[in-house]
């Protein structure tokens, strides 16, 4: 299972990739607002910035919802650097861009998921990953992780390369189910990435020990 995770800010991502478990980033307009990242220069070396830290998967998203503006938006995008992947939403001309993106080769992440025909949809245009928010899902009272579950038995039927993303991650346990039913990826904020090192009984064990060490030592 790949790690991206969500988040626009420089230092957290630098510590996630510290770790040594990164594989990659998304964003998207609010996380770039949050940073106080405005302006197309800015936004574009904000991405460059983002693309010098880790090794790849870098979803930078477009804000057009026309055909040609999302075209012209991705293909700007996808210059900045390899790492970056095209987010573009699930809306009728996204779908129409995902195809094109995808016969040009420029990887596409469909973002803005909620059901399982339209991750179908993306799929069949050739997005490269697909981003279904589970946890806007279990914000109004809909399992996010049965669409999980839904997505990957239809990509699984038919083979589809599309890799599945959860997106809207809110806590380990999103993270440890979507890794149970075979999400490919999750992307989650760096607190939730971190959270997994905890267990008191690895922390009791550890100080017991090196208070053996010690006794053992003097
Ligand atoms: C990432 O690609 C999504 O934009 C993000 O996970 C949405 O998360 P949120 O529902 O916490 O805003």
């Amino acid at each position: 299972m790949k790690f991206f995770i969500d988040t626009a800010n420089l230092d957290e991502i630098r510590q996630a990739y510290d770790l040594g478990v990164l594989d990659g980033v998304t964003t998207n307009p609010s996380l770039m607002a949050k940073e106080g990242i405005t302006g197309d220069k800015n936004i574009k070396n904000h991405y460059k910035a983002i693309c010098d830290i880790v090794d790849n998967n870098v979803s930078a998203e477009v804000i057009a919802t026309d055909y040609e503006g999302i075209i012209k938006e991705g293909e700007e995008l996808a210059k900045i650097d390899d790492k970056i992947v095209v987010k573009v939403p699930m809306i009728k001309e996204g779908v129409k861009a995902i195809k094109y993106f995808s016969d040009k080769g420029i990887r596409t992440n469909c973002t803005l998921i909620f059901s399982a025909g339209q991750a179908l949809l993306a799929a069949k245009a050739g997005a490269s990953y697909v981003s279904p928010f589970i946890g806007r899902l279990d914000d109004i009272s809909h399992d996010g992780l049965t669409l999980i579950e839904q997505i990957v038995q239809i990509y699984d039927n038919y083979g589809f390369d599309t890799e599945i993303l959860a997106a809207s991650v809110r806590h380990t346990m999103h993270l440890i189910q979507c890794a149970e039913i075979g999400a490919d990826v999750a992307t989650c904020p760096l607190n939730v990435i971190t959270s997994l090192l905890n267990h008191p009984l690895t922390d009791k064990g550890l100080a017991q020990f090196l208070a053996d060490h010690k006794k053992g030592n003097k």
